[in-house]
């Protein structure tokens, strides 16, 4: 049971969980906050024990045993943080997780293209930005992440090996704790992001093990091959094949 009292006195932020939203069961947490237009307040989340239908990127389902986990989403109503900005809050969130977890659990956290966390190769996080427009008018931003926190064991077919906190740390985590610390993180980096996207840009790279190496990249049948030269400013992945670039905007990355 998580305690709402505990995750609360930790809290410290002016917008982020400020709406907290705790449900036993949803179909999937970014599907609410998307579809429910009387959740009105910039900085909402929506935290649930189980999802019947927790998405992933790509079209993935997304997995998280009933009661251990951290499976949440937040709800970005604020336009100055669309447009080009959304990659940056696409990586503010994955850095605040990697942030998080290490100075909670001195463990060190890598980032993986668009925005996986990672411990020691296998994934402890994924995350999944979703919109809702009005013609090409961005209305509603919905940040999702599903962070494996005390699940210690994991079934079914995975494109990388699943980890979670419990596993690396081989003892209880309190989510109470650790979703306050990544609330806290995820407003300070969000309102640097504003004025310093490039400071987002630099930590999420400083946790980026693969950027120089020779990588491929999937997109369901489609796969390519290069060395992973950068990300650029609004995010995307830069690959270099036979002297040229390419922006790659989607797709997994592993080594090659
Ligand atoms: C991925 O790595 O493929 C992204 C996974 C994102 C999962 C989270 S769990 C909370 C939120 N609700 C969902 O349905 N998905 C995201």
């Amino acid at each position: 049971m998580f305690d709402i009292e505990k995750f609360d006195i930790k809290l410290d932020t002016n917008q982020m969980g400020r709406n907290f939203i705790y449900a036993e069961e949803v179909t999937s947490t970014n599907e609410i906050l998307l579809n429910d237009k009387d959740l009105k307040q910039h900085g909402t989340v929506l935290l649930a024990e189980n999802q019947t239908e927790g998405k992933g990127r790509l079209n993935r389902q997304w997995l998280s045993a009933r009661d251990m986990n951290l499976t949440f989403s937040i709800l970005i109503l604020e336009a100055k943080l669309f447009g080009k900005k959304i990659n940056i809050l696409n990586f503010a969130i994955a850095v605040a997780v990697a942030m998080s977890i290490e100075n909670l659990f001195q463990l060190r956290a890598e980032l993986k293209w668009p925005n996986d966390v990672m411990i020691a190769n296998k994934k402890i996080a994924g995350i999944l930005l979703e919109s809702v427009s009005s013609g090409n008018k961005v209305e509603r931003l919905v940040i999702g992440i599903g962070l494996n926190v005390n699940q210690t064991t994991f079934q079914g077919k995975f494109n990388f090996e699943p980890t979670s906190i419990k596993r690396e740390q081989h003892q209880n985590i309190e989510r109470e704790k650790l979703l306050a610390e990544i609330l806290n993180n995820f407003e300070e980096l969000v309102e640097i992001s504003v004025s310093k996207p490039k400071f987002i840009l630099d930590e999420w790279r400083s946790r980026c093990r693969l950027i120089g190496e020779r990588i491929t990249v999937s997109e369901n049948d489609q796969t390519r091959r290069g060395i992973f030269e950068d990300i650029n400013d609004e995010g995307f992945l830069i690959l270099k094949s036979e002297n040229k670039l390419e922006t790659i905007h989607f797709g997994d990355v592993s080594i090659s």
